[in-house]
C-alpha cells in the first residue's frame, strides 16, 4: 500500500466529528470506575473494547483515510489538467492530494466549514494547509452548500467527497446533492463519494440520474469509524459521454 501521501504530509488536519470525543471518554470511564467499586473484571473488558474501538476512528481520522484516498485518486488516469471538485472538503484531506497530482488543473474545494464536523475547520486553515503542502497554486476554496453548487453544467472531470453528504439528514437533501454533482460533472468524468452510511441509497440515486459504472465498495479497516461496526464505502460512477 502506498502511504507516500502520509508521509508527505504538511498541513494539520483536524480531528472528525471531535464531539464524539466525550462518547467512548464517559464509557471508558464509567467502566474503570464500575470494575474498581464491583471489583468484577466485565466493566474493565467492556472499557477496553471501548477503548479498541475509539482508536480505530482516531487512526481513521488521523491517518487511515489518508491512506485510502492515496489509494483512490492514484488508481484514476490522470493528466494533470483535471478540474476537480471536492464536496465537502473541510480542512483539505483529500482536495490536497487531489491537487499534487495536477499541472495546469485546477482543485476546487466547498464547504460550509462546520466546526461540529471537524475541529478547526475553516477556509483559512484549508488555505494554509494548501500552502503548507505546496499546491496553493492548483487549489481554490468557496463556501457554498453541497445541494446547491455554485457552478456552471459540466464544469468538473473529476468530483471527489469524503465523509460530507452523511451531514445531510434527510434523503431528499442527499439526492439533490448528488444532482448537483451531477449536474456539474463533465460527461466521462468521475464521482467518488465515501461515507459511512447512505452509500447504498446513493448508488440508487445515481442509477436514476442515468450514471454509468455505478458500484460500491468496502474501504476496509483502515476506514472503520468505530471497529467493524462502523465502516466506510465508496460509491463510484461515470457520467456517460
Ligand atoms: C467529517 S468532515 C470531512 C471533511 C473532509 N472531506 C475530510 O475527509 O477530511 C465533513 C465536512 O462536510 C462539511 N459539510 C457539512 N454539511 C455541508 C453542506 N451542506 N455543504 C457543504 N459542506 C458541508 C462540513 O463542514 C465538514 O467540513
Amino acid at each position: 500500500m502506498n502511504t507516500a501521501a502520509f508521509v508527505k504530509r504538511h498541513g494539520s488536519y483536524g480531528l472528525d466529528a471531535p464531539y464524539l470525543i466525550a462518547v467512548p471518554v464517559a464509557l471508558v470511564l464509567s467502566g474503570v470506575v464500575q470494575g474498581i467499586l464491583t471489583g468484577l473484571p466485565w466493566p474493565f473488558i467492556g472499557a477496553a473494547l471501548v477503548l479498541l474501538f475509539a482508536l480505530f476512528g482516531y487512526h481513521t481520522s488521523r491517518r487511515g483515510k489518508f491512506v485510502v484516498w492515496d489509494r483512490l485518486l492514484g488508481e484514476l488516469e490522470w493528466t494533470g489538467a483535471e478540474q476537480v471538485l471536492d464536496v465537502g472538503c473541510g480542512r483539505g484531506a483529500v482536495l490536497m492530494p487531489a491537487a499534487s497530482r495536477l499541472t495546469t488543473g485546477r482543485a476546487v474545494g466547498i464547504d460550509l466549514w462546520r466546526g461540529r464536523d471537524q475541529s478547526g475547520n475553516a477556509m483559512e486553515a484549508t488555505w494554509k494547509n494548501a500552502v503548507a503542502e505546496g499546491v496553493a497554486d492548483h487549489v481554490e476554496l468557496r463556501t457554498a452548500d453541497m445541494t446547491e453548487l455554485p457552478f456552471e453544467d459540466e464544469s468538473f472531470d473529476v468530483i471527489v467527497s469524503s465523509m460530507a453528504v452523511h451531514n445531510l439528514k434527510a434523503r431528499a437533501e442527499r439526492d439533490r446533492a448528488l444532482t448537483e454533482a451531477v449536474r456539474v460533472l463533465r460527461p466521462g468524468g468521475r464521482l467518488l463519494i465515501a461515507d459511512l452510511r447512505h452509500t447504498g441509497q446513493h448508488c440508487e440515486t445515481l442509477h436514476s440520474l442515468g450514471m454509468s459504472g455505478v458500484s460500491r465498495r468496502g474501504l476496509g479497516w483502515r476506514m472503520w469509524w468505530s471497529g467493524p461496526w462502523l465502516p466506510t464505502h465508496l460509491a463510484t460512477a461515470t457520467k456517460p459521454r
